[in-house]
């Protein structure tokens, strides 16, 4: 149990962390790539006032003094284009034949033709008045590539970060249930304990009280009180022992494994309890379909259906039907116990599994219930690794489905029994 607590913890963590992995990578990429594009801006303004010093601005239009001495500068090898326009906006001179050759207007960044630059334009001004522009492009292309290479980072680098995570969170989950594992270890062996201590003189009680009766019943006296010191210390009994049984299913005991035919089973237990169902005239019928040969643990497998049987006998009223079944499908084998009898409310199917839960406690007092009966059949059905289902309607009845794995052993002929009573 607490196993899988720890899986699930660090599952958690891991599926957290991935979340935050992934949100940090692409919060992290618009910053690389707003500090990209500010450090392009921050270019383009240094080249532009560089390049500013190469222009004559004497004469009519703007135009670069030395072309050579300008291709050879720094900023003009940085650059993807460097354009002078006249006040019209026609071109005059361009440097780099990439760029976009036209004066931009609209944000600093353009993209025409499958190019996308960042621009930046500084007017040209000759004593006081507008001469022209120039205007410096820089590719993105460089930012982009950055870009993807921190996602693509971040992306091959994901598997062993989150390795590394899922291990660390895997051994401080293991820490953190820890405490809470030897809190429920000792609270079980508390139950347990308890238990055994309770065992002895509840037994004792018991089987005093019933010598008692048997002595007055000689004497020619009944005892309502001593019938009802009788039954309680029964019920006691029934209670301690189911406790018993829960806290040793709690602790995993090793359920045994053997190879017997289910069809077998349910027919002597069945049989046993048709007396029962009789008296109360109930009519109980068995059903089997397909190969019934289950390997599996047998007195676990007869615990859960003698308790589901209790029930059936315990909540259908008197002209009502219980129908046992079991069919194989697939590799799992379902038995079926269905009742016409007082239904389960909606809003208690979820709890009846519970410990100590009762849908109708005074009516349970007088049947003698403890509402410990189906937390038993959980426990052993989870523990033979199948599960339980349950479909009721009020005042219709109630139908408990148990789904079991079959044993390889299963494998052998069909065969179909049918036992009605
Ligand atoms: N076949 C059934 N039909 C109607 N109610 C049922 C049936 N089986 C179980 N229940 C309800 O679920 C409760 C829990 O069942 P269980 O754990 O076996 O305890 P109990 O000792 O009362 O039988 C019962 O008290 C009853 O209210
Ligand atoms: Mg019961």
């Amino acid at each position: 149990m607490f196993k899988s607590v720890r899986w699930k913890i660090a599952l958690l963590f891991i599926g957290l962390s991935s979340l935050i992995y992934i949100l940090l990578s692409v919060v992290g990429a618009i910053f690389f790539y707003n500090g990209l594009s500010h450090a392009i801006d921050e270019d383009l303004r240094i080249f532009a006032s560089q390049i500013g010093h190469a222009i004559n601005l004497e004469g009519n239009k703007p135009a670069f003094r030395d072309w050579l001495r300008v291709v050879e500068t720094e900023p003009a090898r940085s650059v993807t284009s460097m354009q002078l326009f006249d006040t019209q906006g026609v071109l005059l001179e361009q440097y780099g034949a990439r760029g976009i050759p036209k004066l931009l207007s609209g944000g600093p960044e353009v993209s025409e033709n499958g190019l996308t630059m960042r621009v930046r334009q500084t007017k040209l001004m000759h004593k006081g008045n507008l001469v022209g522009y120039l205007q410096l492009q820089l590719s993105v292309a460089r930012r982009e590539e950055a870009t993807h290479e921190f996602l693509a980072t971040m992306g091959i680098m994901a598997p062993f970060v989150l390795l590394a995570f899922g291990i660390c969170s895997y051994f401080v989950a293991g820490r953190a249930v820890e405490p809470i594992e030897q809190l429920v270890s000792t609270l079980r062996n508390f139950v347990g304990d308890a238990g055994h201590e309770l065992n002895t003189p509840a037994g004792i009680v018991q089987a005093r009280a019933q010598s008692l009766g048997r002595k007055l019943e000689r004497d020619g006296i009944i005892s309502d009180d001593l019938a009802i010191i009788i039954s309680s210390a029964e019920r006691m009994g029934k209670i301690v022992r189911d406790l018993l049984l829960l806290a040793e299913l709690d602790a995993k005991t090793e359920l045994k494994t053997n190879a017997f035919d289910l069809a077998h089973l349910l027919t002597a237990i069945v049989e046993e309890y048709k007396i029962r169902f009789d008296e109360k005239e109930i009519n109980v019928s068995l059903q089997c379909n397909g190969s019934s040969l289950i390997e599996t643990d047998k007195d676990a497998i007869e615990m859960v259906i003698r308790n589901l049987l209790e029930n059936s006998l315990k909540y259908t009223h008197s002209n009502g039907v219980v129908r046992v079944s079991c069919q194989t499908s697939g590799n799992s084998i379902k038995i079926e116990v269905l009742d016409t009898g007082i239904g389960i409310p909606s809003e208690s199917i979820g709890k009846i599994f519970d410990r100590f839960y009762r849908v109708d406690k005074s009516r349970t007092r007088s049947t003698g219930g403890s509402g410990l009966g189906l937390s038993i059949v959980k426990a052993l059905v989870d523990g033979l690794g199948g599960e339980i289902t349950v479909k009721s309607q009020l005042g219709q009845g109630s139908t408990f489905t148990v789904s079991l794995p079959l044993s390889r052993k299963a494998g052998v002929a069909q065969k179909l029994h049918t036992i009605s009573f």
